[in-house]
Order: structure tokens, then C-alpha cells, then sequence
């Protein structure tokens, strides 16, 4: 059964109440259930970090990617600068989706830059919530085809 990593960087814990014209209604425990549900369908395992701490991100990636097979992440505002969060998902060597609720390159310029993206199997962006179960789906077809 894979274990999939699902991470969100800084301020994705008040999603619900945060700019919800932008980044919707759905509160992070909804979109886990809504993750959990799908996973389970699929024969896949979970788990779940949010911080908003960019060395709590890279501790986690650290002691969790050896027992991992993929990475899920929505890295927040770390995203648009964070060399340090690029380098630990690097080497962690797992197939990594970068999920983003909002659509970054219709927003200001200064979040159509992501550090994170190239260092990534694939993103997922301006779908909502929706992205999280989209990326979930991929990536499991992914590691299923070998195609990672
Ligand atoms: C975000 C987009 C980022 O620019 C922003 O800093 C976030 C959320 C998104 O999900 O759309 O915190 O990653």
C-alpha cells in the first residue's frame, strides 16, 4: 500500500475563514476527510502535516520521505522563495505534486514564480480544493504505471 505525504506550508491551517473568495470555504480537516475517503478507495495511505514553519516542513520531509512513496504539497507563500524547502524535497527523491487552491498565475506577479515546481513530477493549480483529490488521483496512477 503507498504512503503519501500530504503537506501544507504557512497559513494553509486557517483555510475555511482565510480569503475564502480566493482560497474557498473548506477548512483543512474537510479537505483531509475528503482525502482520506479517496485514499482509502484507492488502497492508499496518508499522512498529514501542516506548519508554519519552513524548518518543521524540512524536518518532517527529512524523517518521513524514507517511508514514503510520494509527496503531495501545497508549500503556501514558501512556494514563491524557499531554496531550503526546494532542496529537501530534492532529495528526498519522491515523486512530488505541488498543489496551489488558487490559480497563482492569474494573481500578482510576484506569486508566478515557483521555486518548488521544477523539482516536481507535476502542479496542480486554481482548482480549489479539488486539486488536492486531482493530485491524489494522479500521482497513485503514476506509481502504479511505474511512471514516476
Ligand atoms: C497558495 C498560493 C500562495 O501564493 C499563497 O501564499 C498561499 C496559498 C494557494 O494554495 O493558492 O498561501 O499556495
Amino acid at each position: 500500500m503507498p504512503t503519501i505525504l500530504v503537506m501544507h506550508g504557512p497559513n494553509l491551517n486557517t483555510l475555511g475563514t482565510r480569503e475564502p473568495a480566493i482560497y474557498g470555504s473548506m477548512t483543512l480537516e474537510q479537505i483531509h476527510a475528503q482525502l482520506q475517503t479517496r485514499a482509502q478507495a484507492a488502497g492508499a495511505s496518508l499522512s498529514f502535516f501542516q506548519s508554519n514553519y519552513e524548518g518543521a516542513l524540512i524536518d518532517y520531509i527529512q524523517q518521513h520521505a524514507s517511508q514514503a512513496q510520494g509527496i503531495i504539497i501545497n508549500p503556501g507563500a514558501l512556494t514563491h522563495y524557499s531554496i531550503a524547502l526546494r532542496d529537501a524535497l530534492a532529495a528526498a527523491k519522491l515523486p512530488t505534486i505541488e498543489v496551489h487552491l488558487s490559480n497563482i498565475y492569474a494573481r500578482e506577479e510576484f506569486r508566478h514564480h515557483s521555486v518548488i515546481a521544477a523539482i516536481c513530477r507535476g502542479q496542480l493549480a486554481g482548482f480549489g480544493w479539488r486539486g488536492y483529490l486531482l493530485a491524489l488521483d494522479g500521482l497513485l496512477e503514476l506509481l502504479r504505471e511505474g511512471n514516476t
